[in-house]
């Protein structure tokens, strides 16, 4: 049986295998070496045609080369597959560390222009000696009406288009339509003097358009203290407005009417052609509100302003649509 001449094949097949360059060579050299019509499986078959004395021998190198043989088909198997794995590997490879250069610069966020636009009307009431204030969104008919001087009866409340929740008796508890409950809570907790402001989220049942939005900002501001008059809400606002948008821009009050405030007032700024644009609501704090909340109006007086942030920042960057501002476009929002 020549044995030796198997071995030499296998180590033939050994060296071919070793150099194969992917699995269908492989399958092809184990087909030649171990199939069913290779030498190998040829000479085991005839193996029983062999001299019994030689029988043993013969058949234990038989397989010592078929081990030998299937090693060498393992091993190349595993060779491709790791160079396969680590081909895949350097492929999917991210480099969480890498810095990318210049040419693709970090482009880094900044504050809605909202918030902006709060931020800087907090600074600017702060510049003038008044702290910041807060609420809650979900208020009670008492906070968001009674204890503003707006009974239940009273026609001001339809004027709200309040967005009422589900909760206890029918209209008792709401989103509030405007930060005026925030002056109550203040009172409730405070001695005068008091100078606050209280920026919040306010919310009325309207159809957003080019100049309405459902869920809208306001800045609400609450002075109070002893002789204080009308002059001093009037250079009050027309300090903020300069502040604000320039010195070059006047305000202007005319008179209105709010249940809260005795007189009351809304004031406007002026523009570059000479015309005038509505801002927001203001006067004298009414003494109802002041004894809602504890306050005795024969030695206390103060006023009161509120207005619409969305639209503060509308006018100061002259934009089109007050919508934009809960696209969430980044196109549009970079602008700012
Ligand atoms: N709360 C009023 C509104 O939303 C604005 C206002 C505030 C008016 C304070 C007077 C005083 O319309």
């Amino acid at each position: 049986m020549p044995g030796d001449s198997f071995a030499a094949a296998a180590a033939d097949a050994e060296k071919r295998l070793a150099s194969a360059a992917d699995l269908e060579s492989v399958a092809a050299i184990e087909r030649d070496l171990l199939g069913r019509r290779s030498k190998l499986t040829d000479a085991k078959s005839r193996i029983g045609d062999l001299d019994p004395a030689e029988r043993a021998d013969a058949g234990r190198r038989l397989n010592a080369v078929r081990d030998r043989a299937e090693a060498a088909v393992a091993a190349a198997r595993e060779r491709l597959a790791a160079s396969a794995r680590s081909a895949r590997y350097a492929a999917e490879r991210l480099d969480l560390t890498e810095r990318l250069p210049q040419t693709a610069p970090l482009r880094r966020g900044h504050l809605h222009p909202v918030t902006q636009a709060r931020d800087r009307l907090e600074d600017v009431f702060v510049g003038m000696g008044y702290t910041v204030a807060e609420g809650p969104e979900v208020e009670s008919a008492w906070y968001n009406f009674e204890a503003l001087n707006i009974p239940d009866w009273h026609p001001a409340r339809g004027s709200f288009d309040t967005i009422f929740v589900n909760l206890g008796e029918p209209e008792e508890v709401m989103l509030r339509s405007h930060t005026s409950p925030v002056q109550i809570r203040v009172m409730d907790q405070r001695k005068p003097p008091i100078y606050i402001v209280a920026p919040g989220r306010t919310f009325r049942a309207d159809t957003a358009d080019a100049t309405h939005l459902p869920a809208f900002n306001q800045i609400e501001g609450l002075a109070i203290d002893r002789n204080i008059t009308m002059g001093d809400l009037a250079g009050t606002i027309d300090e903020f407005v300069r502040a604000f948008f320039g010195r070059e821009v006047k305000s202007r009050l005319r008179p209105s009417y709010f249940p809260f405030t005795e007189p009351s007032a809304e004031f406007d700024i002026s523009r570059p052609d000479g015309s005038w644009l509505e801002l927001g609501g203001c006067g004298m704090v009414h003494p109802n509100v002041l004894r809602n909340c504890g306050i005795d109006p024969e030695q206390w007086q103060g006023f009161a302003f509120g207005f619409g942030i969305d639209r503060l920042a509308v006018m100061r960057h002259e934009i089109d649509d007050i919508r934009e501002f809960v696209n969430n476009d980044v196109r549009f929002l970079s602008q700012f």
